[in-house]
């Protein structure tokens, strides 16, 4: 494997700057070297997805520094059963919401299934649109070794991509939603992806659903972060799909989630509420009239 120019290394070199990822003071954009940095000084950091504008600034104002408008908004915001029908035309105009909505947060746009795999010079076109029409400061895509290629090319044209190893979900048709890198064949074929994403000038790398200790040995042999989903406490930052963590997805949610909030029921009880004065003709009141 061929090396990064000069040029594309230094942009992946930490600012130095110092500042905390969550929690510091700056009001500017989080760059991807602010990511670098925070890894040379063994910082952890959260980040979360998000599909709209108002949700993504509510985000924001929390101070949650990394964004990604996933394509998991197929199940979690479009109603469809998995990412694979996910459009570039869907992702695109999510995203810009996302960016409206924030000002702090570095975003990441995901690159839907069918918009990447056909090869360099189409991942490029893909992340291009991204990038200019929805305003993203960096793209995800799915695949180690197999996606080496278009990493480096969105790399080596200013793009910075997150990679995205373990559980694909856009593969799902061909491996399913079981755990990944289990046994030591498998184990060794989730470092050489690592290892690959790395080499091709990725600045960070989800690990979704892998053993905790292979995360962490993952996390310890890179030099760029890992973001982990169901891969255990060791990486160096943690992602949830936000209407899981705010619980809002129905049904069951995987083992891996934590449910900070039960905005299912809030709202359920909230709209019932609403509807319950409507019906009865004790909404609108005086107050909430104008004349
Ligand atoms: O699409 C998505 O939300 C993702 C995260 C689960 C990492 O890929």
């Amino acid at each position: 494997m061929t090396q990064l120019p000069a040029a594309q290394t230094a942009q992946m070199k930490p600012s130095g700057s110092g500042r905390a990822l969550y929690g510091g003071k700056g009001t500017r954009r989080i760059t991807v070297r602010d990511i670098a940095a925070a890894k040379e000084r063994g910082e952890k950091w959260p980040m979360l997805t998000a599909y709209d504008a108002m949700t993504a600034s509510v985000f924001d104002e929390a101070g949650i520094p990394v964004m990604l408008v996933g394509d998991s908004a197929g199940n979690c915001h479009l109603g469809y059963e998995t990412t694979v029908p996910v459009t570039l035309d869907e992702m695109t105009m999510l995203s810009a919401a996302v960016v409206r909505g924030t000002s702090r947060a570095l975003i990441v746009g995901d690159l839907p299934f069918g918009s990447y795999q056909e090869g360099p010079v189409q991942a490029l076109r893909s992340a291009t649109r991204l990038v200019k029409e929805a305003g993203v400061q960096a793209v995800k895509l799915e695949g180690g070794e197999r996606s080496h290629d278009q990493i480096r090319l969105l790399v080596e044209s200013g793009i910075p991509v997150m990679a995205h190893i373990g559980l694909t979900p856009q593969s799902v048709n061909a491996m399913g939603y079981r755990v990944q890198g289990r046994g030591e064949e498998a184990a060794q074929q989730l470092l050489r992806d690592a290892k690959a994403v790395q080499d091709a000038g990725a600045f960070a790398v989800v690990l979704e659903l892998v053993p905790a200790e292979l995360a962490a040995e993952v996390t310890r042999v890179l030099h760029i972060p890992t973001v982990g989903i169901g891969a255990g406490p060791e990486t160096d930052a943690q992602v949830l799909v936000w209407t899981d963590m705010l619980g809002l997805t129905g049904g069951r949610v995987p083992k891996f989630v934590k449910q900070y909030a039960n905005l299912r029921e809030v709202m359920g009880d909230a709209v019932k509420a609403f509807a319950e004065d409507v019906v009865g003709g004790t909404f609108p009141q005086e107050e909430n009239s104008v004349h």
